[in-house]
């Protein structure tokens, strides 16, 4: 099996990899640290992440703090194949661009063949693994880290269902993640992947997007700010949250939008943007009501939340117009048009680059002090842990000061008053 696409890529992806370090200090700042206390000395590292040149500095901090890392994608097209090579001569590395499925889990496999001590996933394609037909490699886990919605949720299924077998820190949970990542980083990334990918005006274009999570509400945000229409397309259910897919629409109609559900939304659209983690969001009775031309982009999770086999069965011919641009030439004579296969739109490569580098800062930066605890032998039940609220507050406050902005505390009189029952007078 092959481990990467081609060595001779490493200096274009060590290029990458100290541009993305120069825009990481908070990661920068903990790897000195790493480097003196070698946390992770004699430890295994094994890791599903989107393997780009952000990613690539968080694995170069936790082998600065001692561990052997072995790493695959946890996804089968967002590997940048430059940063792979550069990678691969510090560390076991298994992934490349434009992977079939069983591609993807033979890295995934290679990935456990380390017997990992600490696992850290995105999706909990890695973890399931694990459990299901690896349980050869969980013997020596301590733990994981956890980095999206659709991971974490998958986990808590397994927690339900009394199938986790060791402790998991939701890193997604964390403030200092959903609050910047989910929301500001997927929002410019998503934006820049579908202008980088068609390099079509926003501006006058109805966009519709599915789900006002995190990443929903900053998608519309910044399509708003480029002067597009925007449509906010949400359900009645609570998935057992208690923010509700109700909560949620009002929120969206409050902050200025339009709110309705996708079959209305369906032929006024001219793009769509599914952020929702569920399943055929876009089905096929929406696409019958679509405009000719419509375009369709998912930054959710899996690709399965725009319902690409239905639209293929439904069209007389598919054609790759261009990279990441696919036509379907539907049998009554439209054509829609999706993007990067419905996968991840600001990550499918080569339009996707994800998220902005000093986003990916705070989020590994929480990954790398979570990694840390588990090293160190922190004993936590089997189950999904959210982040300890000094890790989270911590994240913040050396990204605020990356950007040199410190704030004061409040005054003994101020602290007192915030926890007593006194009045105002
Ligand atoms: N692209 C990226 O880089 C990136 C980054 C972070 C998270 N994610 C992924 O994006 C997805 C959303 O994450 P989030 O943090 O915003 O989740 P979230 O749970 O906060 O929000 C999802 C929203 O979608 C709504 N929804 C569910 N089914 C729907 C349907 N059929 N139609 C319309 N709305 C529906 C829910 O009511 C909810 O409000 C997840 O899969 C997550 O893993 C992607």
């Amino acid at each position: 099996m092959p481990k990467i696409k081609d060595h001779l890529l490493a200096p274009e992806g060590e290029a990458e990899l100290e541009w993305a370090r120069l825009n990481m200090p908070v990661l920068a700042q903990i790897r000195q640290r790493f480097e003196r206390e070698k946390p992770f000395s004699g430890l295994t590292v094994s890791v599903a992440l989107h393997l780009e040149k952000k990613t690539g500095v968080l694995l170069e901090t936790l082998a600065a703090g001692g561990a052997r890392i072995f790493a695959a994608s946890c996804n089968p097209t967002t590997t940048d194949d430059r940063v792979a090579a550069a990678l691969s001569s510090k560390m076991e590395v298994f992934a490349w661009a434009g992977q079939s499925k069983s591609e993807y889990y033979s890295c995934l496999n290679a990935v456990l063949d380390g017997r990992p001590h600490i696992v850290i996933d995105d999706g909990c394609d890695l973890i399931n693994l694990l459990h299901a037909s690896r349980r050869d490699a969980i013997a020596q886990v301590k733990g994981a880290c956890e980095e999206t919605t659709t991971g974490v949720n998958r986990l808590r299924a397994m927690q339900k269902a009394g199938k986790l077998s060791f402790p998991v820190f939701a890193v997604n949970d964390a403030y200092s993640k959903f609050l910047l990542d989910n929301q500001f980083g997927t929002a410019q990334s998503t934006v820049a992947g579908i202008m980088q990918a068609t390099n079509k005006l926003v501006g006058g274009k109805t966009v519709v997007v599915a789900g006002y999570g995190w990443c929903g509400r900053g998608i519309a945000s910044r399509m708003k700010g480029l002067g597009a229409n925007v449509i906010v397309v949400e359900v009645d259910s609570s998935f057992g949250r208690k923010e509700s897919g109700l909560h949620r629409a009002l929120s969206a109609l409050y902050d200025g939008f339009r709110v309705m559900g996708m079959d209305e939304a369906a032929p006024i659209g001219d793009i769509f943007i599914t952020a929702t983690g569920n399943k055929n969001v876009i089905d096929a009775p929406h696409f019958s009501k679509m405009k000719d031309g419509a375009l369709l982009a998912n930054a959710g999770h899996f690709n399965i939340e725009i319902n690409e086999p239905a639209l293929r069965k439904m069209s007389k011919k598919v054609e790759k117009i261009k990279e990441n641009i696919d036509a379907y030439r539907l049998k009554g004579g439209k054509t829609i048009y999706l993007l990067s296969e419905g996968r991840l739109v600001n990550l499918a490569r080569p339009s996707g680059q994800g998220h902005p580098i000093e986003i990916m800062d705070g989020s590994f930066a929480l990954q790398a002090l979570c990694c840390e605890l588990l090293a160190k032998g922190k004993r936590l039940p089997a189950a999904v842990h959210p982040v300890p609220q000094e890790i989270d507050e911590e994240v913040a406050r050396l990204l605020l000061k990356s950007q040199g902005i410190t704030l004061p505390k409040p005054t003994q009189q101020q602290k007192k008053y915030a926890e007593s029952f006194e009045e105002g007078t």
